[in-house]
């Protein structure tokens, strides 16, 4: 008998679909849905934002209640912390005990004391669209939490735009990779080479015992910096205007503020639909200052964003996703076509290596790639679908089409990986991630 390999067998959309339900089934803890089953078992911001998208396809109810869960995790100042911890405490470091409390955390929540990227006005935009298709209770019911809770996402708003952006020069600030999202990109090398890290209370990992290969997960070095980064907001009570003398990590996120004016033009649509006029005219602005901010970073060379170290003043130019950040935030139609030309050219989705054509977190030609690691190489299944829903605002339905069709070749595997390694399709990171199953029921819409 032969032993040829079989071919790979044809999955079918009703196959990823019911798989994505299941992993989304399987990390609800009851009012909010885990990250991943083991390597982040808690709410995280803008996870909970993407995995709203994809609930919102199969249970709008539900979906609300993922964004309400998260709202009840906002401090007293507008901020939404980056991760609202589950009562029934999993395994992961930092915890609770670790970032400890302050004055402006709510009562009986426990929560980090750092942000995330503001995506939750398109998740609400998501909700509010799925339920007036069904109609009935789900219209209802997404109508009545989107009236609710419209004040709570623009304090949200307002904090990111004047704590965050102190000086009003149209860029969000971070103090923290974490706060990005793209923790250990090499966008945050230079910066974080500049943190000299104090005495940081002893500390056991917990990630790394997730993970097939420590290489897919940011290094002790890292680690030990973003604790640091953590002792210094906990030293000051986690106060906003406390922080910015002696914070170590100061960076005006590209890729951020992107997110920032694209959900703040979303908010402002909500906000006229319910009447909040002078607020959706407010929201306008923003979106509108953040988005001149975005496209103020572009170099004229590459044609990329770039980030902006505030202590060095220095641009920060690396070959990572985050350039085409104009592409989110929308921008001037002779940039918005640039963009897309450079992103679907041989450094990003044309690359001649790529097991799928998609945009990698960091370009494959860039000498700072590294295939398996995290956020240094690997493509992320949930920026595709921010990515097509931006092209699709801005009228670029061939991006759109191509980001889906090979994501969804990408996502077939089942796996719902957190993260891909671009040249051979290896799912890495944690299995069954959250927003992975959110983003294939996205990509194939409602059934
Ligand atoms: N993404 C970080 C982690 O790996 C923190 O948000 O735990």
């Amino acid at each position: 008998m032969s032993s040829a390999p079989s071919a790979p067998a044809t999955v079918t959309d009703a196959q990823i679909r019911s798989a994505a339900i299941d992993v989304l089934r399987r990390n609800d803890l009851g009012g909010m849905t885990a990250a991943a089953p083991d390597l982040y078992p808690h709410q995280w911001s803008w996870d909970a934002a993407f995995v709203a998208i994809g609930l919102a396809r199969i249970d709008v109810p539900r979906a609300v209640t993922e964004l309400d869960t998260l709202l009840g995790a906002q401090w007293r100042t507008g901020m939404i912390p980056h991760i609202r911890f589950a009562a029934q405490g999993g395994d992961y470091f930092p915890g609770p005990q670790r970032w400890g409390r302050a004055p402006a955390m709510p009562d009986g929540v426990w929560t980090s004391g750092i942000t995330q990227p503001p995506v939750h006005a398109i998740a609400l935009r998501h909700i509010l669209d799925r339920g007036r298709e069904n109609g009935g209770h789900d219209q209802q019911i997404a109508e009545e939490f989107a009236a609710a809770t419209f004040d709570r996402w623009l304090a949200w708003h307002r904090w990111l735009a004047t704590a965050r952006d102190p000086e009003g020069v149209g860029l969000v600030e971070i103090h923290h990779g974490w706060e990005s999202g793209f923790d250990n990109s090499p966008r945050w090398d230079g910066p974080y080479s500049r943190v000299v890290p104090g005495p940081v209370p002893p500390f056991e990992r917990r990630d790394t015992a997730h993970v097939a290969d420590l290489a897919e997960r940011p290094s002790d070095d890292e680690y030990r910096r973003y604790l640091w980064l953590l002792e210094q907001k906990r030293s000051v009570g986690y106060d906003d205007a406390a922080i910015l003398p002696i914070a170590a990590f100061r960076v005006r996120d590209v890729f951020f503020s992107a997110i920032l004016a694209a959900a703040s033009d979303v908010l402002a649509g909500i906000g006229e639909e319910l009447g909040r006029l002078p607020e959706a005219a407010e929201l306008r602005a923003l979106a509108r200052r953040f988005r001149a901010g975005v496209t103020s970073t572009i170099d004229p060379i590459t044609g990329l964003a770039r980030d902006q170290d505030v202590l060095t003043g220095k641009w920060i130019a690396k070959e990572t996703i985050a350039g085409f950040a104009p592409l989110i935030s929308g921008g001037f139609p002779d940039l918005l076509a640039r963009q897309s030309r450079i992103i679907r050219g041989r450094r990003w989705m044309g690359h001649p290596g790529l097991a799928h054509p998609l945009p990698s977190s960091t370009s494959p030609a860039s000498p700072d790639f590294r295939p398996c690691t995290y956020w240094r190489g690997p493509v992320w299944p949930f920026l595709m679908v921010l990515f097509a829903w931006a092209a699709t605002r801005d009228g670029d339905l061939v991006l759109a089409k191509e980001l889906r069709g090979a994501s969804l070749d990408q996502l077939s595997d089942l796996t719902f990986a957190e993260y891909y390694e671009p040249f051979t399709g290896a799912p890495l990171g944690s299995r069954a991630q959250s927003w992975t199953a959110a983003a294939a029921l996205e990509w194939l819409g409602s059934a």
